[in-house]
C-alpha cells in the first residue's frame, strides 16, 4: 500500500514543475535539438533537476527514471519513481498551451501512484491504485460510449518514427474513417488523462516511452478505463503502443488495428 506522503510528493513535484513552465515562458528560454525534429528545452533540463533533488531528499533508497537523465544508480529499489519532466515539448517551444508534467510512482514493479499537472489550464490528475481517479480532487469517469462512430478519439506521433513504421498512417486514416474525429494534442499524460475524464473515448499512440505513460496509464485505469497494447496484451513499457479506452470501445478499436495490420480497412458506416 503506497504512504500518503507519496501521492503528495508527486502532486509537489508535478506542480513545481508547472510553475516553472509558465515562468519561465515568461522569462525565455533555450530550445535545442535532440533529433532532426525532436527538441530540448531549458526548461525540460531544470524541471528534472528539481524533481530529483527532491526525491534525493525526501526518498534517498528510491530509484528515478526520467526523461533526460534516464535512470539514477539505485539499481534493485522497490520503489521506482518515473517523470516526464516536461510532456509536449513541441507545443511549449512553439507557445502552444498544452504540456504537463508527469510522474508516477512504482513499487515492485507495479505502478501505485500518477500525478500529471496541465499548469496552463490549473489542472491537477492524480490516482492511487484502488482508490479512483481524480482531477482537481473531484472523481473522474471514462465515457459510456460504445459505437466507434460516435467516439470521439485522440493519437499522437512518434518523432521521426513515420519513416520507420509501416502501419502508423494506414491506422490514423482508418480511426478517421470510423469514428466520429480524431485529435492529435501532443502530449500523451494529457490524451490519457483526458480519457479518464471524458473528453475522449479513446486514445492509441505507438512508440511510447515509459515517462510518458507511467501516470496516465493508472489514471485511466481508476478511471474505469482499460488498457493494453494495440495488439490487446497487456501494456509493457518495453514495447511502447497502447490503447487507452473508456472500456465499451476497445474491442472495436483493436478490431480495426487487427484489420489494418491484416491489410484491409472497413467504410466509414453510417457516413453522409
Ligand atoms: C511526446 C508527447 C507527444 C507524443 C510523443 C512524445 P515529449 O513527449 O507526449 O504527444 O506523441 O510520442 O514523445 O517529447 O513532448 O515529452
Ligand atoms: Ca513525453
Ligand atoms: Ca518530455
Amino acid at each position: 500500500m503506497p504512504e500518503p506522503a507519496f501521492l503528495q510528493t508527486a502532486i509537489d513535484i508535478v506542480t513545481r514543475a508547472g510553475e516553472i513552465q509558465l515562468a519561465r515562458q515568461e522569462s525565455g528560454f533555450r530550445v535545442s535539438k535532440k533529433g532532426t525534429t525532436d527538441l530540448v528545452t531549458e526548461v525540460d533540463l531544470e524541471c528534472e533537476r528539481m524533481c530529483r533533488d527532491i526525491l534525493a531528499e525526501r526518498f534517498p533508497d528510491h530509484e528515478v527514471l526520467a526523461e533526460e537523465g534516464g535512470a539514477s544508480e539505485k539499481r534493485g529499489s522497490r520503489w521506482r519513481w518515473v517523470f516526464d519532466p516536461l510532456d509536449g515539448t513541441t507545443n511549449y517551444a512553439h507557445g502552444l498551451p498544452i504540456f504537463s508534467a508527469s510522474l508516477g510512482l512504482e513499487i515492485d514493479g507495479r505502478t501505485e501512484v500518477g500525478a500529471v499537472y496541465d499548469p496552463s489550464r490549473r489542472e491537477l490528475f492524480t490516482a492511487e491504485r484502488g482508490k479512483g481517479a481524480r482531477l482537481n480532487g473531484v472523481p473522474l469517469k471514462t465515457t459510456d460510449t460504445s459505437v466507434l462512430i460516435d467516439g470521439l478519439l485522440v493519437t499522437g506521433f512518434p518523432y521521426g518514427a513515420l519513416r520507420a513504421s509501416g502501419d502508423l498512417l494506414e491506422i490514423f486514416g482508418a480511426f478517421i474513417l470510423q469514428s466520429r474525429a480524431v485529435r492529435r494534442l501532443g502530449s500523451a499524460a494529457l490524451d490519457l488523462c483526458y480519457v479518464a475524464a471524458g473528453r475522449f473515448d479513446a486514445f492509441w499512440e505507438q512508440h511510447l516511452k515509459h515517462w510518458d505513460v507511467c501516470a496516465g496509464i493508472l489514471i485511466v485505469e481508476e478511471a474505469s478505463g482499460r488498457v493494453t497494447g494495440t495488439d490487446g496484451a497487456p501494456f509493457t513499457p518495453a514495447a511502447g503502443h497502447l490503447i487507452a479506452s473508456n472500456g465499451p470501445l476497445h474491442e472495436e478499436m483493436l478490431r480495426v488495428i487487427r484489420e489494418c495490420r491484416a491489410g484491409g480497412t472497413r467504410p466509414r458506416t453510417g457516413a453522409t
